[in-house]
């Protein structure tokens, strides 16, 4: 490898070296915004990530993007912020919220400046759809509901002039730093496990998500956590990991599913879509003044507190009132995900039940997605900015990516302007990390079981206990042990916080604390001890605007 870099690896290990101003981890909307408005700032940025290019969460995204432009009859940013801090429960920054979607319509404008097409409406405007917790029509979609398919097109078809480098089948596995704890590039493993390094004064994650701590999920295979291990190791906190959304519609495909589910959108209900169970009783009535459109928290738990009243394991969402055209028209995605098990939901309804969806927590970012640790930046999912609280509202996830993608990479040239980031070659190479590694089965059987929708403290203590006697120390020296090595540290980090917060609250629902404790209107952060144990701040972050 390229001298300058103190490289802890065994003699000719390390085998390569690449340099850049900014090198991006992940190919989802948060990443490749960030990577084009980096080239636009005349970085020289790179996109690493561990699958092919398309091989992240966006393409799945189905319902759309909350955002208000203005042509929407009595809709507003305010309420649209409104919409989000009530979805929240309480935990959601009110300043990042304001900001974040403050920036929304000009966030969409520059994706349909990249050419991203949204459905038309009769006035020739986008056409717009609701979701849980929206109290207006303001989600715009795409391919009637491949919102992601189509963003993810757009962002990579911008991206491929050759000037947005992308190293594919590369996963991170920690970064580098500086003897001050300045991060300043990132160790990767390619396809046959041979560590490299690439320097750069600013690292950018945006890695997605967490599904997979879990057995059933709509998340692909790629969500591993893998940021949050990264971050954590790297010195930064991360907070709201405890608030795991799961989805309330997701296409029920018989006992045991396991891996990435289909999801039924929930725009579906948006256009009059009813929950039902199997004796053909509403499920929502009574439970939210906004009945199957009230936040994804409420409708999941309202099915699921109905199943465990039922001694069933799935419900139906009855959309028959849509004719074949309509479904063929407005939802081709779940159409053909219902027809392949075959249910034909313009004649039957749709067997449902909820799975692991959107880690509303994440690494600790400014809504610049500047991290505590000089170097290092977050953005997407993989971050907590304070927009999504103890429940995100619904569509504002890509909303998220495209604002802050954009703002963490005007950050990371304003501290380059400033000369505050580390000078890459103080960097050391470290030896590939030796960590904690529980067998990924037994993991996701535990946090399914235990840490799911309606958790307790015994049951908690069930899934420390397992991962700590399952878990091995391993080198992480190829893709699958970097990600089981991820999700074991975000398990620990996630069961550490749901164990402390004693009350429900958002995603978080405690059998043993059903109420929400104003005592514990804060979030929690989880950061690393030196030897490498989750460990709960103290005090917890107030949040400015807590309910
Ligand atoms: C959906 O379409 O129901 C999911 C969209 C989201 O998670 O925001």
């Amino acid at each position: 490898m390229d001298g300058g870099v103190g490289c802890g690896q065994p003699d000719g290990a390390c085998r390569w070296e690449a340099r850049a101003d900014l090198v991006v981890v992940g190919t989802g909307v948060a990443g490749l915004t960030a990577a084009l408005r980096a080239r636009e700032l005349g970085m020289n940025v790179l996109v690493v990530t561990k699958d092919a290019v398309d091989g992240g969460n966006t393409r799945w995204a189905q319902g759309g993007v909350a955002v208000v432009l203005g042509d929407v009859p009595g809709d507003s940013v305010d309420r649209h912020v409104a919409d989000t801090l009530a979805a929240g429960g309480g935990l959601c920054d009110t300043d990042a919220t304001a900001a974040i979607i403050g920036d929304g319509p000009a966030a969409v404008g520059r994706l349909r400046d990249r050419g991203a097409r949204f459905d038309p409406g009769a006035d020739g405007g986008p056409a717009r759809t609701r979701e849980g917790g929206h109290t207006a029509f303001r989600v715009v979609h795409a391919g009637g509901d491949a919102t992601g398919v189509e963003v993810e097109r757009a962002l990579l078809a911008a991206s491929r002039d050759g000037r947005v480098p992308m190293l594919e089948h590369h996963v991170a596995v920690d970064t580098l730093r500086t003897p001050a704890g300045d991060v300043a590039g990132l160790l990767v493993l390619d396809g046959s496990g041979v560590p490299g390094v690439l320097t750069a004064p600013a690292v950018l994650l945006a890695t997605g998500g967490l599904g997979q701590l879990y057995q059933a999920t709509t998340n692909p295979a790629v969500a591993t956590a893998d940021g949050v291990a990264i971050a954590l190791r790297s010195g930064a906190p991360v907070a709201d990991l405890e608030f795991v959304q799961f989805h309330p519609t997701v296409l029920y495909t018989g006992e045991g599913a396991r891996g990435r589910c289909p999801l039924v959108t929930e725009a579906v209900r948006g256009e009059g879509a009813v929950l039902v169970d199997s004796t053909g009783e509403r499920v929502t009535a009574g439970v939210h003044p906004l009945g199957d459109l009230a936040p994804r928290d409420v409708v999941s738990a309202a099915i699921t507190r109905r199943l465990a009243s039922l001694g069933e394991d799935h419900v139906f969402l009855d959309a028959t009132h849509l004719d074949a055209p309509t479904f063929q028209r407005r939802f081709p995605t779940v159409l053909a995900a219902c027809l392949a098990v075959g249910v034909d939901p313009s004649r039957t309804p749709i067997p449902v039940s909820p799975a692991a969806h959107f880690s509303c927590g994440g690494v600790v970012t400014t809504v610049d997605g500047r991290t505590a640790v000089p170097g290092l930046y977050a953005a997407g999912e993989v971050a907590r900015t304070g927009l999504h609280g103890a429940n995100r509202l619904a569509s504002n996830s890509l909303l998220e990516g495209l604002v802050v993608g954009t703002r963490a990479a005007e950050a990371v040239a304003a501290d380059l302007a400033l000369g505050v980031l580390a000078e890459p070659r103080l960097a050391a190479c470290p030896p590939v990390p030796v960590v904690p590694v529980a067998d990924r089965d037994t993991l996701q059987r535990v946090m399914s079981r235990y840490a799911g929708i309606g958790r307790d403290a015994e049951g908690l203590a069930v899934v420390g206990s397992v991962l700590d006697v399952s878990a091995v120390d391993r080198p992480l020296a190829t893709r699958e042990l970097v990600e089981d090595a991820a999700l074991t540290l975000a398990a620990r980090a996630l069961i550490a916080a749901a164990a402390s917060r004693t009350e429900s609250r958002g995603c978080h629902v405690r059998d043993d604390f059903p109420g929400v404790d104003p005592e514990w209107a804060r979030s929690l952060t989880v950061r690393l001890t030196p030897s490498g144990q989750p460990m709960l701040d103290r005090p917890a972050v107030l949040t400015r605007g807590a309910a």
